[in-house]
């Protein structure tokens, strides 16, 4: 059994992460950590674990072999590293950081003490995703992807809008479709130009659009944010026909997912089964553990998210 310990209770946690482990294949969930120790009491409790005041003290421990990390994204570095010189391997989740070189030195970190460390993107491991492949063949060579998530804004006092807590659109939303080109376009991207959206309020990006471009000039438009009514979706545009996943990232545990296809004409719309990606999640974590931390995909996403950010052209949102 692999032994997890959960590094705060946030949402994401208590609504999808939590319930995963305690059903997933070889894992036990042996502690949960808070700052405020009735609320590890309280996220503890359905999962009979030990509930612990502070993170260190839960790092501390000797029954947490690997930790899963739902902080603020600008807290990930700074508790990734704490857990990796810990002993403890990690999941993290997205953005694994905010910057591109801590990135590097916690990858390099997680090798050098033969550690597992991941970014969790849950949507990777949902069937959904390898129907998809499957059915690409149907629509020849792919000439074009888009991806978008957007959400409505947040409750003002959200992290998402604090700087200092690696707020923003593109570290918090931005990163998913920008993990989907790469999925189906390979990891050969390149950044061909960006905008987003400051809220002069807010001091983050709470939106932006990104064009990627492969070498042989197959092109990814990205759309995200959350000044948006909600909205998810994956295309892509073959030359002999086109697909569309319209909850390509985070559908509920028991959402059929809906693949439309149209190929010579012909529209199909193809029920498929449910999924429980957060449980396959942590099952290939902990599948992966002997075989340690290969660092290229982590690397390879924060770079395209600096590249973004880098090249971005910067306007005001408007409302
Ligand atoms: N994979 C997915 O589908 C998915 C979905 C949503 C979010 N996420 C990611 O998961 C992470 C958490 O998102 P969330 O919306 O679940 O977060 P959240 O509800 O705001 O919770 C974050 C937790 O971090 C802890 N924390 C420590 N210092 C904090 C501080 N200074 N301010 C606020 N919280 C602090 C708190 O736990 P305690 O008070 O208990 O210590 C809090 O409950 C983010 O990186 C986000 O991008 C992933």
């Amino acid at each position: 059994m692999l032994r997890f310990g959960v590094l705060g209770c946030a949402s994401i946690a208590r609504r999808r992460m939590l319930p995963a482990l305690a059903d997933a294949a070889g894992i036990e969930v042996t502690a949960v950590a808070s700052r405020d120790l009735r609320r590890a009491q309280e996220t503890a409790a359905p999962y009979g674990c030990a509930s612990v005041e502070g993170y260190d003290n839960l790092l501390a421990r000797d029954d947490v072999d690997a930790v899963y990390l739902p902080l603020p994204t600008g807290l990930h570095a700074e508790w990734i590293e704490k857990a990796l010189l810990a002993g403890k391997h990690v999941l993290s989740e997205k953005a694994l950081t905010v910057r591109l070189e801590e990135a590097q030195s916690l990858v390099a970190l997680a090798q050098a003490h033969g550690l597992l460390l991941v970014e969790n993107f849950a949507f990777l491991h949902h069937s959904q995703h390898a129907v998809v492949r499957e059915s690409l063949p149907r629509i020849g060579e792919i000439r074009a992807f888009s991806a978008a998530m957007g959400i409505p804004p947040l409750e003002p006092e959200n992290p998402r809008y604090l700087p200092d807590l690696g707020g923003g659109a593109l570290l918090d939303v931005g990163v998913y479709p920008i993990r989907a080109a790469q999925l189906y376009l390979g990891s050969e991207l390149e950044v061909v130009g960006a905008v987003l959206r400051r809220d002069p309020g807010a001091r983050v990006d709470v939106a932006g659009s990104v064009l990627l471009t492969t070498s042989a000039g197959v092109t990814a438009q990205l759309d995200f944010g959350f000044i948006h009514a909600y909205r998810t979706v994956c295309s892509i545009w073959g030359s002999q026909g086109s697909l569309e996943l319209r909850r390509p990232f985070t559908p509920p545990d028991d959402y059929p997912p809906v693949l439309r296809m149209e190929v010579a004409g012909e529209v199909t719309e193809r029920v498929l089964p449910a999924d429980r990606q957060f449980v396959k999640a942590a099952e290939a974590f902990a599948a992966a553990i002997a075989a340690g931390t290969d660092g290229a995909q982590i690397l390879r996403q924060a770079a395209l998210v600096e590249a973004v950010r880098s090249s971005a052209r910067w306007v005001d949102a408007l409302h």
